[in-house]
């Protein structure tokens, strides 16, 4: 254990009395524009892309009403220019959020956030597409209404869940991605001279190109306005249970069958999985439980700055040892935390919580509250020293999960401790989504994990074990067919990712029908479409941030003894490991 640890937790008291004074530092604008030139730039919510490049554009927009929108894109089709939507906190981890070029337009949806419609007796809401999920969640539950499932994290706006396929944790009903509940949709697109540059097309509920819209990476123009398909409030009823991971294999797929919000946490260096026995229960059960999200919480910058300092240190001696005390400390704290859960909004008295939904589906306390002069704030919060990490996030057809969680074991136990190092980010999340209609849906029903690790600020610069963890990476994505999240994940995981989906052209088809031009396709989405070029970069030290597979040693570090070489398990891998 480092020495830093007991000052930490010393720290820590003072600085838990200095919280009650201060609260959140919400997190930056990502997009910064010079006052002088009116040039901007525009990076994600962590402050770097995959390939650490900050983006350029010529200006920004920020439309606050669909007429304006309207105006913006029509003058930016006119000019022939490139256009990309930007939102509130741009949560994606890939170059999503990038217009074409260094002079194209960002179109931000950060006041584009009114809430259009709430239909009580038909149980809809009509919003407009840059309102958070925190907010859609708090309208909808004043009127009485639920969204029945969503992301973790409620700092993602309605346009950019649609647009990456965002989901929770579910196999019930139309499963756990959001949009599945979109019941009606308005898309602003490029149009000729003669239609006024730009027009409205209103996609309804049985209109196929619904299908190509839901899903859309942001390349067939600006989605204006939604419709959600919502349910009557309801509750539900959480356990956390510790269990080994001996027969997870079997667990994993049933689970989902048997509780409607099931998913997991797995800590593969210990042997130990955390599963979510969570099901929607009668509202007159009492309780009035919370989740508040250690993870999303604001959190003191000294704390943060210790921790990560603490995992620098073990990285650069090479301690895997350490990461495993590291991580049983780390686990032990947010499971006496209970990961944020209370009962009553205040106090944890035992499993269940029963709640309301709106209470209990998303949060995200580290965005609200005034600044603080960064005292506290998200763990991850690119202005202070805090956590910064890679995520590797994809989801395999629940007929092979099985075989892959074994694949993920076996390797594991030729090496237990070379895998603590995800505990430190809370393990491996496994979700369940279902097969979807949208053609860049999930293909069939499938089991979602999601896997966060160390990311060093040199990217030169070699991860302590990263072989386990990129065949890992290649063994979900190309053994196993995984399909990438389209907002998480490193470049690799998207080559080639288009031929994954069955309606991939179909979708390519729509987006010319709608953006002849491709004023909203950047270099980034065409390498992703599959249109122009392959998401890989290769060049020196490439395999180590994963913008390549490795193919020779120089792709690794093979100055600091990380050569390229085989997969131990799954040996059609190639991963960079220390000799
Ligand atoms: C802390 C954290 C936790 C997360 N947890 C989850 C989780 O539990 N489950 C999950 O699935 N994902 C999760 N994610 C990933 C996240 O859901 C996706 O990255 C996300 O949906 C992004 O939403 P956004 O509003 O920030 O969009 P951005 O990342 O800003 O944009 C994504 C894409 O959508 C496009 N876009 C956005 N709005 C519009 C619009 N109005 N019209 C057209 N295109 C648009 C953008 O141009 C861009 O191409 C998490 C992310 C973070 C940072
Ligand atoms: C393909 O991508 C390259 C590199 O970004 C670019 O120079 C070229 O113009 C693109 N071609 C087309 C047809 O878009």
């Amino acid at each position: 254990m480092p020495e830093a640890r007991p000052a930490g937790t010393f720290l820590l008291l003072e600085w838990l009395l200095l919280l009650i004074l201060a609260s959140s530092s919400p997190p930056p604008d990502p997009i910064k524009c010079s006052p002088g030139t009116g040039k901007c730039t525009i990076t994600n919510i962590y402050g770097t892309f995959p390939d650490r490049s900050i983006c350029g554009a010529a200006a920004a927009v920020y439309p606050t009403s669909e007429q304006e929108l309207v105006e913006a894109v029509a003058k930016a089709t006119a000019g022939k220019r490139k256009m990309k939507v930007a939102t509130r906190y741009s949560s994606s981890i890939p170059k999503l959020a990038c217009p074409g070029g260094d002079d194209g337009l960002i179109v931000s949806t950060r006041y584009l956030n009114g809430i259009v419609s709430t239909e009580v007796s038909r149980m809809r809401i009509t919003v407009e597409s840059g309102v958070t999920l925190e907010e859609l969640i708090k309208v909808a539950a004043k009127a009485g209404l639920a969204l029945p499932y969503a992301p973790y994290w409620w700092g993602v706006t309605v346009g950019g869940m649609l647009s990456t396929g965002a989901h929770g944790s579910s196999l019930r009903g139309k499963g756990s991605a959001v949009h599945e509940y979109v019941v009606g949709l308005r898309l602003v697109t490029p149009a000729s001279a003669s239609e006024g540059y730009a027009k409205i097309r209103e996609l309804d509920v049985g209109d196929p190109d619904l299908d190509a819209a839901k899903v859309s990476l942001g390349v067939l123009g600006v989605i204006s306005q939604v419709t959600l398909a919502l349910q009557p409030l309801f509750k539900r009823s959480i356990t956390f249970l510790k269990g080994d991971d001996s027969d997870l294999a079997s667990m994993a797929v049933t689970l989902g069958d048997q509780h409607e919000f099931a998913d997991m946490s797995w800590y593969p260096g210990h042997g130990k999985v955390i599963y979510r026995i969570d099901d929607r229960v009668p509202s007159k059960l009492p309780g009035n439980g919370l989740n508040d999200f250690v993870g999303f919480r604001s959190t003191a910058t000294l704390l943060l700055g210790i921790n990560r300092l603490a995992e620098e240190t073990l990285e650069a001696t090479g301690n895997a040892d350490g990461k495993c005390t590291d991580s049983k400390l780390t686990t032990t704290t947010i499971a006496i935390d209970n990961y944020g859960f209370t009962n009553d909004g205040v106090w944890f008295r035992g499993y269940p919580v029963v709640g309301f939904q709106n209470r209990l589906q998303s949060s995200g306390s580290c965005l609200d509250g005034p600044e603080d002069d960064l005292l506290t704030a998200c763990p991850w919060d690119p202005r202070v020293k805090g956590e910064f990490f890679h995520q590797t996030t994809f989801s395999i057809g629940l007929s092979k999960a099985k075989d892959f969680i074994l694949d993920v074991q076996k390797l594991r136990d030729l090496n237990p401790k070379a895998l603590c190092g995800v505990e430190l980010y809370n393990g491996i999340l496994m979700r369940f989504v279902k097969a979807s209609s949208a053609y860049l849906g999930k293909q069939e029903d499938s089991l979602d994990f999601d896997v966060t690790y160390y990311r060093s600020h040199d990217p030169m610069a070699p991860r302590l074990h990263e072989d386990l963890l990129e065949e890992i990476e290649q063994m979900g994505l190309f053994k196993y067919g995984g399909l990438p999240h389209w907002g998480k994940n490193r470049n690799i995981a998207f080559d080639g990712v288009i031929d994954k989906y069955a309606k991939g052209r179909e979708f390519l088809r729509i987006k010319r029908l709608y953006d002849p031009d491709g004023l909203f396709s950047s270099q980034w989405t065409d390498q992703v479409l599959g249109v122009n070029g392959t998401t890989s970069i290769i060049k020196k030290g490439c395999a180590l941030e994963g913008l390549c597979i490795c193919s020779e040693d120089i792709h690794c570090a093979p100055e600091k003894g990380y050569f390229c070489r085989p997969g131990k398990v799954y040996k059609d891998a190639r991963v960079c490991t220390k000799n």
